[in-house]
């Protein structure tokens, strides 16, 4: 899946620009891991010389003789480790996201000689890091986040990050950093419990964009993002109720939190009903009085209301 000599040619383009002067939509942080006692850097033979260009790479072993403590912390990066892990003898090193270093190790650390993606554009980082992540994450390029100037190191920190999948911070703190609205919803009452940390956003979304809205993972019309977990409600029902298939479990639901038990979009559920069912017909057990709004719930009698295998009504 991921394309070593393609990611290095790439790295030899950026070495050969100059780095952009444009900030990114979230500075990146630029803080590096104190971890005590990392093990000796992974040694990295040098990688092969760029055809093209004039820098050439130059291998992680001479950016160690200056950095040091980039270079020992990140021998427990997940870009060193689990590349190891997956067979690729050399990890991924330095070189690969700052391109070909001579020019910089010969100049004594040239900054303009060396791409420091916390100097370039959003889209300048995000093609570096997709020139190896595409496959996982094929539709970020048209995601809202993208367009929004949101971009990989917005949300990541590669050096700097104590969470897992190298994140700034865990959720959902990262995520109500911008999303303050979303924040609010998820105080309400009645909520999924996202802040208590039983689901995560990400059950729901894939920030790296999908084809559905809102970044949901799966289908909303059809229900899918809701029913994976809530499998009773999946049908089909010999009995469907219509607008549980019409308009979806946001008909009825707000899926973040709601002032309302159950997470129902309105305080009555009466009221609810009777946005569809204008009140009932004298003939019936409606015209003693159930189903007004001051007595019981409809859905007392109605009990299995997104529908049922038994009962045309959903009493059983
Ligand atoms: C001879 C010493 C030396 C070597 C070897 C060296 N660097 Fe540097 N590097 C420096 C100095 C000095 C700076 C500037 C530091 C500063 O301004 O704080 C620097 C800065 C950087 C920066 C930040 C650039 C910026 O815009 O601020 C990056 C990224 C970087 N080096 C990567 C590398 C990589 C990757 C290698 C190996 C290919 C490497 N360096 C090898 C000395 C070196
Ligand atoms: C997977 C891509 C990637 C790899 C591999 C990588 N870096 Fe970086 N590096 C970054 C990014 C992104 C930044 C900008 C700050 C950030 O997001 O953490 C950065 C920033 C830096 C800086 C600027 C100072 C700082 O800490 O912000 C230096 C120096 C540096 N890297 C050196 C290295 C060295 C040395 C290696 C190899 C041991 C290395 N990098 C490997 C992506 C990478
Ligand atoms: C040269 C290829 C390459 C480049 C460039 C690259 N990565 Fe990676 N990245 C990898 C590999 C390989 C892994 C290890 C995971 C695996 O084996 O699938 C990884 C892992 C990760 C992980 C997952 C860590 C985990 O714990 O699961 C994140 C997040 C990540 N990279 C983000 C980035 C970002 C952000 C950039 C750009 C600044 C970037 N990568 C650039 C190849 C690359
Ligand atoms: C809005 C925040 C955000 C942005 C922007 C973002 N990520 Fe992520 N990323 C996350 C979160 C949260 C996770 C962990 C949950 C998950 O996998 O969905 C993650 C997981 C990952 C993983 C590991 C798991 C996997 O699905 O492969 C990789 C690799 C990764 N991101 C790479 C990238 C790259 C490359 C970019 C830029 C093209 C990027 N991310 C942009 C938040 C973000
Ligand atoms: C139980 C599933 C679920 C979880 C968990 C979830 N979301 Fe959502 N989210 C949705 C659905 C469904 C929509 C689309 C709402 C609609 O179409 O009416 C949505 C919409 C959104 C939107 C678009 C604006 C809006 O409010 O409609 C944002 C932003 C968002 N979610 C962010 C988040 C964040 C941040 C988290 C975690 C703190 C999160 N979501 C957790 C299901 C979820
Ligand atoms: C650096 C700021 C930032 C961070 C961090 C961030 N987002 Fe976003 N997000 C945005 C912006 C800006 C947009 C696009 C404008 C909008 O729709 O609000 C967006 C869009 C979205 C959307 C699509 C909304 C729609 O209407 O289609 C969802 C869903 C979402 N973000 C979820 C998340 C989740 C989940 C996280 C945490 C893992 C997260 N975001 C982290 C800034 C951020
Ligand atoms: C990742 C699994 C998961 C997904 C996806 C999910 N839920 Fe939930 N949901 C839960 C869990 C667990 C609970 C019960 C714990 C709690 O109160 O949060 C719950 C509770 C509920 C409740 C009852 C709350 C109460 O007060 O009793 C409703 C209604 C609900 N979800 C609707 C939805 C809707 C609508 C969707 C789709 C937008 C959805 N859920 C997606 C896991 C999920
Ligand atoms: C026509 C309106 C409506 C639609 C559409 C709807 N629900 Fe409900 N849902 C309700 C009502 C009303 C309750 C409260 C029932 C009660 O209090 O006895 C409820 C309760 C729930 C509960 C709480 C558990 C329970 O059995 O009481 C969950 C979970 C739930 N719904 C999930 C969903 C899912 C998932 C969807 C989409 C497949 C969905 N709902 C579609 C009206 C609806
Ligand atoms: C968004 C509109 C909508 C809402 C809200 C709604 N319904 Fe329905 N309901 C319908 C439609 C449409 C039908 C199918 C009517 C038909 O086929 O004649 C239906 C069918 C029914 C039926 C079966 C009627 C029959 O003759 O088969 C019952 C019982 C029912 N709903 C009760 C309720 C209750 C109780 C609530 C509140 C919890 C509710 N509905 C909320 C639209 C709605
Ligand atoms: C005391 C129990 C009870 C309550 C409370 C109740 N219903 Fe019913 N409902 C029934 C029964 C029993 C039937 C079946 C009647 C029949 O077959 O003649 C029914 C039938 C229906 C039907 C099918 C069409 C019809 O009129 O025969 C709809 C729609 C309906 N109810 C909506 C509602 C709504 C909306 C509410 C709340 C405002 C509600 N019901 C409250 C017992 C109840």
């Amino acid at each position: 899946m991921f394309l070593l000599a393609a990611g290095m040619l790439c790295a030899a383009a950026f070495a050969a620009s100059p780095p952009a002067a444009q900030a990114q939509a979230a500075p990146a942080t630029t803080a590096t891991s104190t971890t005590p006692a990392a093990p000796a850097t992974q040694s990295a033979p040098a990688a092969p010389a760029t055809p093209t260009g004039h820098a050439e790479f130059v291998g992680a072993d001479t950016c160690a003789t200056c950095h040091a403590e980039e270079a020992k912390n990140f021998a427990t990066n997940p870009h060193t480790k689990m590349a190891l892990m997956h067979g690729n003898a050399n990890g991924v090193t330095c070189e690969n996201c700052h391109g070909a270093g001579s020019e910089h190790v010969s100049s004594g650390g040239d900054v303009t000689k060396i791409f420091d993606p916390a100097k370039g554009s959003r889209k300048e980082v995000d093609a570096k890091c997709l020139s190896c992540h595409s496959g996982a994450h094929p539709d970020f390029m048209r995601s809202p986040h993208a367009k929004a100037n949101v971009g990989c190191t917005s949300c990541h920190s590669i050096h700097g990050s104590k969470e897992e999948t190298l994140l700034k911070a865990p959720q959902p703190t990262l995520c109500f950093q911008c999303h303050t609205d979303t924040k609010a919803a998820f105080n309400m009452p009645f909520h999924h419990q996202v802040n208590e940390g039983l689901i995560k956003c990400t059950d729901c979304h894939d920030v790296h964009g999908t084809f559905e809205k809102s970044n949901l993972r799966s289908r909303n019309d059809s229900n899918l993002i809701c029913t994976k977990c809530h499998t009773e409600m999946r049908g089909p029902f010999v009995y469907e109720h219509t607008p549980v298939k019409a308009e979806g479990c946001m008909g009825c639901h707000s899926p973040h939190g709601s002032q309302n038990a159950r997470l129902l979009n309105m305080p009555s559920i009466n009221n609810l009903c009777n946005t569809c069912h204008s009140p009932v017909a004298s003939a019936t057990i409606h015209g003693q009085g159930a189903g007004s709004s001051e007595l019981a719930p409809c859905t007392s009698c109605h009990t299995y209301i997104h529908g049922s295998n038994i009962n045309v009504a959903f009493l059983r």
